[in-house]
């Protein structure tokens, strides 16, 4: 055996959404956003396009981010369903939260590779993101409601024209025990050809 499966299956497996209200005050460091992220850069690309980019929010910039969040929810809301408590939580959201990273796709210029595949290779480099902040202890929440694919969010973290938000991933230590997960069993999803 090359690695330790038996701790690696765990980490998968204790791999948990966690959100911004569960955060804790205690602050996760660059460094190991640095290091997740350069896990998130070893996810399988087709054709090695690479085409995940990240742009990572903190502080005033993070809150400026989370104001710009409730402005679209503000302007996208019927009058009937807009909740005020829902437009304050992304101010409360970037006080609770250490980073949020937007996960975007780059489309490549030729388009040769299928963009479904360009989706596929920066969730996998997501996965890879999320994996290292289980290790850490540090809980992630990705979160594609609530205007991320609009073209105001587009336009504010400066995508091409052909490239993709495809979601926020907010970053935080959980107060608390470590939530348990909950999945049906493989064996209903698996068909064996033989
Ligand atoms: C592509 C993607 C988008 C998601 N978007 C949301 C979201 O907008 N809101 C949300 O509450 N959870 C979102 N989630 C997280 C799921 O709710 C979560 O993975 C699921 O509840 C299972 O929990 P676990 O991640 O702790 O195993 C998303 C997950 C994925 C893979």
């Amino acid at each position: 055996m090359k690695y330790n499966l038996t701790e690696i299956i765990s980490l998968i497996k204790d791999r948990r959404t966690i959100y911004p209200e569960q955060y804790k005050s205690r602050k996760v460091h660059k460094e190991q956003v640095e290091l997740m992220l350069d896990a998130a850069n070893w996810a399988p690309t087709h054709g090695m396009t690479e085409p995940w980019r990240f742009k990572v929010f903190s502080g005033n910039k993070l809150r400026e981010l989370m104001q710009i969040m409730a402005d679209i929810y503000r302007d996208t809301t019927p009058p009937e369903q807009f909740m005020d408590s829902k437009y304050h939580r992304f101010a409360e959201r970037a006080e609770k939260t250490s980073y949020v990273i937007a996960v975007c796709m780059k489309r490549q210029e030729s388009e040769r590779i299928p963009e479904i595949e360009e989706v596929m290779a920066v969730a996998c480099a997501v996965q890879n993101l999320m994996l290292t902040a289980t290790a850490y202890g540090i809980g992630t929440f990705w979160s594609t409601g609530g205007g991320v694919y609009s073209k105001r969010l587009h336009d504010y973290l400066n995508l091409g024209h052909k490239d993709k938000c495809l979601g926020l991933i907010y970053i935080g230590y959980p107060q608390g025990e470590w939530p348990t997960g909950k999945r049906g069993i493989i064996y209903n999803k698996v068909e064996w050809y033989e």
